[in-house]
């Protein structure tokens, strides 16, 4: 019998969060310039990425996770787009970054797999080619030796026949295989951190659970750290160790994925909850939405951009809240953008039907004694 071919992915033993992080984003703010005035996409952004562990980013359309998963590899940098702050990768500030150092780091030790698989493979290219040059742009490898770990890697990510399927173009997968070959290209260079922009919407159920589970194995096995955008609480809950939630451009609520579901302190959070089916007892005929809409990003309100919403509101919210962080019992960081003190806001906070959701906006709130 013949030696099995080494794995492509080495495995890197798990390493335990808490050390120095991988990525330190650092009060990031992204604005572009538009018809309309400046589009304050991304502000205020401050998350710490560690290896080994998945970060959440999750919030409504438009809340500025795209923006913030692709300002890190520097694919926001148009003229006209205002990118401030920093993000802190092994010693490199990706916003200040030179091109050419970014290029060193994009593909290969930071990897994204990108919202729509479809558009972001060259659909003229056989997918295993179009995995070995990402491959050979980085690494010193023959042209045998990437087409190799090309099928490697597509074997790796559940393709069945994948020496065979390497040679399909991209329209010949169904949505979820392409999703795969997306996953395949980002880790066929065996990247520290995988930023992974909705990496199972449009995917049916069956097949999303496969993908994450995968992620969750390259997690664990290599010690990868994972950033994984999406709107999908029911994804957060199944992957996430840390969950940052998104309103308006801005990080509102921030903690460990359990935290974050016992024990929610921004109002926004619960609305995102209560908008999510129950897991077990009779399903509601109608979920409850959040009423209203997100403030346009060209004309944001002063103070909390989600008062306009809240039932809670109050006086102080016309100032902006600073992202407050309590250590939880079980020593995890718990910061959360809101006037309300945490005891005050469990005191309101709606528990219905088993799970947590918005309670109806009350006749013109009263002030609830903290300052502005
Ligand atoms: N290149 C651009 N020029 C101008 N505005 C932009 C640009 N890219 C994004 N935006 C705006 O920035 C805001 C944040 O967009 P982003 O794509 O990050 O949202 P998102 O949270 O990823 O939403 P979704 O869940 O729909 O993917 C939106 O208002 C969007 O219209
Ligand atoms: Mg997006």
């Amino acid at each position: 019998m013949s030696t099995p071919a080494a794995p492509s992915f080495e495995k890197a033993p798990p390493t335990a969060a808490g050390g120095a992080p991988l990525l330190r984003i650092a009060d990031l703010g992204v604005t572009f310039a538009s018809a309309a005035g400046p589009v304050h996409a991304v502000r205020e952004v401050s998350l710490d990425l560690h290896a080994g562990q998945v970060t959440a980013l999750v919030g409504e359309s438009g809340s500025g996770k795209s923006v913030t998963a692709l300002t890190l590899l520097g694919l926001t940098r148009d003229r006209g787009t205002t990118v401030t702050g920093s993000a802190m990768f092994d010693g490199v500030d990706l916003v200040t970054a030179p091109d050419r150092t970014l290029q060193g780091i994009r593909g290969k030790r930071i990897a994204m797999v990108f919202q729509d698989a479809l558009s972001a493979l060259n659909p003229v290219y056989r997918v295993g080619a179009q995995i070995a040059e990402a491959i050979q742009a980085h690494e010193q490898v023959g042209k045998a030796e990437a087409r190799r770990r090309a099928v490697e890697a597509l074997a790796e990510v559940g393709i069945p026949q994948a020496s065979e399927r390497a040679d399909a173009y991209p329209h010949e997968f169904s949505g979820g295989m392409r999703q795969r070959v997306m996953i395949a290209m980002a880790l066929s260079c065996q990247p520290e951190l995988l930023l992974a922009d909705e990496p199972t919407t449009a995917l049916d159920v069956t097949v999303q659970a496969q993908i994450l589970d995968l992620l969750l194995r390259l997690k664990e096995e290599r010690g990868m750290g994972v950033l994984i955008v999406t709107h999908d609480l029911g994804v957060v809950a199944e992957t996430a160790d840390r969950v940052a939630v998104m309103y308006g451009g801005r990080i509102v609520e921030e903690a460990s994925c359990e935290d974050l579901f016992a024990d929610p302190l921004h109002p926004y959070t619960w609305g995102l909850l209560g908008s999510v089916p129950p897991i077990d007892g009779p399903k509601p005929e109608r979920l409850p939405a959040i009423a209203g809409a997100p403030p346009s990003p060209t004309a944001l309100p002063d103070g909390c951009s989600f008062r306009s919403r809240c039932p809670h509101e109050f006086s102080a919210c016309t100032g902006l809240p600073s992202l407050e962080a309590a250590t939880t019992g079980a020593g995890d960081r718990h910061a959360d953008r809101c006037w309300l003190p945490d005891e005050q806001a469990r005191a309101v906070r709606h528990v219905g039907e088993g799970r947590i959701g918005l309670a109806p906006k009350p006749a013109p709130a009263g002030d609830h004694g903290r300052p502005a």
